[in-house]
């Protein structure tokens, strides 16, 4: 490791591990790399190609075809497709529901797991998703699992989408993000799974920067 170490953060839908993972590379100087955007980005191009997301075979095929590739955005990856930058696009719990679907397939996962290496290679980095700590950097230096309970998330993801859209309902949003999590939690191909190795961190009852720091006492150990 040149530039610091690697830290693999997993755990289900709207666990705050995007915003906890980003508030922990900004305080370290290290690169925040979502991969959940990388699966997403996959759920968007094949929307706009007019490909089924259940169809397994047609996703593969496109995963195989795209252009995926990225550029950095104040010390975090963005998905550039076909050399588009993507990144307004993917924040729908509706793309987030087309990613859980084709995360399932190998072709799409094996596409896009060299990547999510390659991009760790060097360390320095934060990297969150489902399957990090259990297949993407199995040797990370820093494995955290990051959770909180069914309605916290669903209230968090509530208050985030009003905003946006004022016909959302609290049970329609909290639906959607059990299906999610039962689709990722039981599908073959690289589950989300909490690794006996990795620090457990509820942040129902947390904020942000309790959570942020929580996770870099955690490091600091291993630094
Ligand atoms: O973290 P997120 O909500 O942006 O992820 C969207 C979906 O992508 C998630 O429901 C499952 C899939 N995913 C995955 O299978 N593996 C990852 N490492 C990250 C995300």
């Amino acid at each position: 490791m040149d530039d610091g170490i690697r830290i693999a953060i997993d755990g289900p839908a709207s666990s705050g591990k995007g915003t906890v993972a980003r508030g922990v590379a900004k305080q370290l100087g290290y690169a925040y790399i979502d991969t959940g955007a990388m699966f997403r980005a996959v759920a968007l191009a094949a929307e706009d190609a007019g490909v089924d997301w259940h169809d397994e075979e047609s996703v593969a095929a496109l995963v195989a075809d795209l252009d995926v590739g990225f550029q950095w955005s104040e010390g975090a990856v963005e998905m550039v497709v076909d050399g588009r930058a993507i990144a307004h696009r993917i924040r729908s719990e509706r793309i987030g529901g087309g990613a859980s679907a084709v995360a399932r397939y190998p072709g799409v996962r094996s596409a896009l797991l060299d990547l999510q290496r390659s991009l760790a290679q060097r360390g320095g980095v934060v990297m969150d998703g489902r399957d990090i700590g259990s297949v993407v950097l199995p040797d990370a230096e820093l494995k955290v699992y990051l959770d909180a309970s069914a309605d916290t998330r669903a209230k968090r993801r509530f208050d985030e989408m009003r905003h946006r859209d004022p016909d959302v309902t609290y049970e329609a949003i909290k639906a959607e993000i059990q299906a999610r999590d039962t689709q990722d939690l039981n599908r073959s191909q690289a589950p989300l799974v909490r690794v006996p190795d990795a620090v457990y961190v509820d942040t129902s009852n947390m904020t942000v920067e309790q959570a942020v720091e929580q996770i870099l006492l955690a490091a600091a150990s291993r630094i």
